[in-house]
């Protein structure tokens, strides 16, 4: 870190001579002890607190300017003015996604320069800025690749085919962590995070990725956990270790795919018939990723990163999420049990003697729902980040082309006057805070009250998957994934809490809160660990 300070001040002493000439009508500034350099250095060492600083500046403006280094930027909050960071004719996350692509995955310059040259965005329609004449349709890396997610993740049926083959998996590990004999307690985290990660990359990509490459999943983990620093992109000496971990996985994607391409029938398989699940790539979004990359002349070394940076999207959110609803359903025997009622009126039968969850009907319970919310409010925190690309007005104030804005979570998700209700402060958890009761009347003229989810709160207030054309495209498979592994987990399983442990496996005297290690990086992982004894309930 010391070496970050020697290669900024230069920087710094060059740019503060530059800044003099400020010009008037900017927005409040988060202020800094040390011009240029306070921000940055508390941004990468203390994230947290950089936030809450940025929080507190946010509620006497819904813009506030910030010197990060070398770069400026705006952070902003609000209903007026999230929702204008979302319209992709105005703004776009181009720049971001790239940054993301290069240093957290990878991507090789070669493919890296694919998405540079490809201004036209990720929509149907080319961006009316972009030099579209310049740019072949068979060259629009990004639109083909939402248009991947499209076809093979967001929608209802992708959703559904992965959702079953994640169950089956899933549920054989259960089974065999059931029969170990005595063994009544569990530790949550760690079984949440080995067994949902492994299910969901057997149900993506099939079983092969790990079966070959042993430790691959550990390898991962490793990765994931050092992936939030990879993406500052300092120079290999600064971070080593982070970019050995993306290597390694990198190497065993690459692996893999090699041989899965080689041994798949690509010839056999129309794409427009493409929705099953196959054991050699696992699903369409697989294939489609496959295809796609063809498609752009990336090389097979080149795809590692491909796949890499999709494992990341996969597991490094849903994972902590449904840790921490399992936590708050263990530490609540009422809830729990109103969750297991719920649960075991939406499971049905499918097929011969197997029974299986329907992820459409357990994502509509409105308790469920209201919770996985709940849960995405307390625990998810992002800086959103948006390039303007024409000259924009926010909050009053006027900026060129090429300004960057940051929403960040938090301060939104945390707001007193959107979410706070007497008793269940905004800071809370509280189960039932999306949802309300409705009255009707049944036929034979009875009064019956039913829960109904309602997410209440302005635009701009609640937007854990981002918005807009970069709006998360894993969304409704990741609320099926952790709702079904919560459902499996309650409707079998009876389990107590024991105690809270730290890191180091010692008792804790609090319960967790989030990893400040992950601030901002999406969803956060809890900091303790929860002892439980389970029983398979008859
Ligand atoms: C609770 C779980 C999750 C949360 C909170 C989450 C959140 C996010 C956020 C904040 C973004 C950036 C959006 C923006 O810039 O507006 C994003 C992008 C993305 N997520 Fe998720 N995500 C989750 C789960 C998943 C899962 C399970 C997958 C894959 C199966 C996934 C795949 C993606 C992809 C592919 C993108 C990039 C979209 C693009 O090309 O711009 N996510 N996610
Ligand atoms: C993806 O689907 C959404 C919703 O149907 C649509 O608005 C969008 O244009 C599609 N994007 C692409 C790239 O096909
Ligand atoms: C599932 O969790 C248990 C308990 O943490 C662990 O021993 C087991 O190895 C996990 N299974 C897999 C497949 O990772």
């Amino acid at each position: 870190m010391i070496a970050l300070l020697i290669l900024v001040i230069p920087l710094v002493v060059f740019l503060a001579s530059v800044h003099r000439q400020s010009t008037p009508n900017q927005p409040p500034r988060l202020g800094e002890t040390i011009p240029f350099i306070s921000n940055v250095w508390q941004f990468m060492t203390a994230k947290n607190r950089f936030i809450m600083r940025v929080s507190m500046a946010l509620r006497t403006s819904p813009i506030v300017q910030c010197q990060l280094g070398p770069l400026k930027s705006y952070f902003v909050t609000g209903s007026e003015h999230v929702p204008m960071l979302f319209k992709s004719t105005m703004f776009t996350s181009d720049p971001w996604v790239i940054h993301i692509i290069k240093h957290t995955a990878g991507y090789f310059p070669v493919d890296v320069a694919k998405f540079l040259r490809d201004d036209s965005g990720s929509s149907r329609q080319p961006r009316v800025r972009s030099t579209k004449d310049t740019i072949p349709a068979s060259e629009r890396i990004w639109y083909a690749l939402h248009q991947n997610y499209n076809a093979t993740l967001s929608g209802p049926q992708s959703v559904k085919t992965v959702c079953t083959s994640y169950q089956t998996f899933f549920e054989q590990q259960l089974t065999t962590v059931l029969a170990a004999k005595g063994n009544s307690e569990l530790l949550l985290f760690d079984f949440i995070k080995k067994n949902m990660s492994r299910a969901a990359v057997c149900a993506m990509f099939g079983p092969d990725i790990i079966d070959t490459n042993p430790g691959f999943m550990e390898a991962f983990w490793k990765y994931e956990g050092l992936s939030e620093p990879l993406t500052f992109g300092l120079p290999s000496w600064l971070n080593r270790e982070g970019i050995e971990a993306r290597n390694t996985v990198r190497d065993m994607c690459t692996r893999w795919y090699k041989c899965a391409n080689y041994e798949f029938a690509w010839e056999r398989l129309e794409a427009d018939q493409d929705t099953i699940w196959e054991p050699i790539f696992g699903s369409s979004l697989s294939r489609g990723l496959a295809r796609w990359g063809k498609s752009f002349d990336f090389s097979t070394e080149g795809m590692g990163p491909v796949y890499t940076l999709f494992l990341i999207a996969l597991n490094s959110n849903t994972v902590p999420i449904c840790t921490w609803v399992m936590m708050e359903l263990i530490k609540d025997p009422d809830l729990l049990q109103a969750v297991r009622r719920e649960t075991t009126r939406s499971t049905v039968l499918s097929g011969a003697s197997t029974q299986t969850l329907d992820e459409q009907k357990i994502t509509s319970i409105p308790l469920l729902q209201s919770i996985y919310a709940e849960t995405l409010r307390l625990h998810v925190g992002i800086l959103i980040t948006r390039t303007s690309l024409v000259p924009v007005t926010v909050a009053g104030y006027s900026f060129p082309a090429g300004t960057v804005f940051h929403a960040p979570t938090q301060v939104a998700h945390l707001d007193e006057i959107t979410w706070g209700v007497p008793g269940h402060p905004a800071s809370e958890f509280w189960a039932y805070r999306h949802t309300q009761e409705r009255i009707t009347k049944n036929e034979k003229g009875e009064v019956e009250k039913h829960l109904e989810f309602s997410l209440k709160g302005p635009p701009g207030a609640f937007f854990p998957y981002g918005g807009g054309t970069a709006m998360c495209a894993g969304r409704n498979f990741a609320k099926a994934e952790v709702l079904l592994t919560v459902a499996i987990l309650v409707s079998k399983l009876d389990i107590k809490f024991l105690e809270w442990l730290k890191p180091d496996g010692s008792p804790s005297d609090r319960p967790a809160w989030d990893d400040t290690w992950y601030t901002n990086a999406v969803a956060a992982p809890p900091d303790r660990e929860m002892k439980v004894q389970w029983e398979t309930l008859a």
